[in-house]
């Protein structure tokens, strides 16, 4: 269960709020959080992974359960919640040199046992088909393999709770969806929380079960993504791009798949 009420944010420097944020989610449920650049996507899951105020300071008031411990009480390692960022660059431990390493760092951390550690990084890196990448050195992929890597460490430990900010901005269409499929399948098998903020409102109709929209701070939009669909008119004054949500974007998605068979996550 996670659970916001009424909460207020101002950075220690600067103007900017978030202001009067309320929602709550229960176990198994996924978040799409949207809004234009600024709007305080990134500064909500800073909140809700502890970054803020550990790392960066302000005033934070209202009340936030998550797994109905109070967030103060939180200690993100120890309660697994996991943030996985837009710049995979920032989040490699920069102290492993193999993939291999990188994905088992965290289990280590864990104090798991060699033989459970190897079974879970090999299980991970099948999931997310990057087996070849496994002895390859973290600082020589690409920046979408970069990214998968960081997913895999980040799914890894099993979250209960995993936030992911603008993660396909560095994937392709292909490997977004694949990695969303697994996520949401993730999260709804083993009734975790899920939080996506992303920019593409395709993937939000499609993997979200609530959404947020923000604005300048202001929550705008908070209900079930299939009221959102219903209410897509407004979607422009929020600040965001209808484009992706037009019919035929479904419609291409069909012809694609009936031209390659029906592809074994969908
Ligand atoms: N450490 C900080 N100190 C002061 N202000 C900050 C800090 N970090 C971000 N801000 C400001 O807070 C506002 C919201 O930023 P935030 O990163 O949450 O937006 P966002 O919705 O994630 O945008 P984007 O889509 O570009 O990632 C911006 O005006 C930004 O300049
Ligand atoms: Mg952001």
């Amino acid at each position: 269960m996670l659970e916001i009420k009424n909460l207020n944010f101002k950075y220690s420097k600067g103007e900017f709020t978030l202001v009067g944020i309320s929602l709550s989610l229960k176990k198994g449920e996924i978040l799409g959080v949207m809004g234009p650049s600024g709007s305080g996507k990134t500064t909500l899951v800073y909140i809700l992974s502890g970054i803020i105020p550990s790392f960066i300071k302000g005033d934070l008031s209202g009340e936030i359960k998550i797994f109905n411990k109070r967030i103060s009480e939180i200690s993100p390692f120890k309660d697994k919640i996991t943030l996985i960022m837009q710049n995979p660059y920032t989040q490699l431990s920069g102290i492993k040199s193999t993939v291999f390493e990188e994905i088992a760092f965290p289990l280590e951390n864990k104090g798991l046992e060699k033989e459970k550690i190897i079974q879970k990084v090999n299980e991970i890196l099948k999931k997310l088909e990057i087996e070849h990448l496994k002895n390859k050195n973290v600082f020589e992929l690409s920046g979408g393999e970069t990214q998968k890597v960081t997913i895999a460490t980040g799914l890894v430990i099993e979250p209960e709770l995993i936030i992911m900010d603008e993660i396909s901005t560095l994937l392709d269409f292909w490997s977004t969806e694949k990695i969303y499929n697994i996520i949401r399948e993730y999260i709804k098998k083993n009734k975790k929380i899920g939080i996506i903020i992303e920019n593409s409102i395709s993937h939000i109709f499609e993997y979200t079960d609530y959404s947020l929209i923000l604005n300048n701070g202001r929550q705008v939009f908070w209900g079930p993504t299939s009221l959102l669909i219903k209410e897509r008119k407004n979607l422009e004054k929020w600040g965001i791009e209808p484009f992706l949500f037009s019919s035929s974007y479904k419609k291409l998605k069909q012809k694609i798949l009936e031209k390659i068979g029906k592809w074994e996550l969908l």
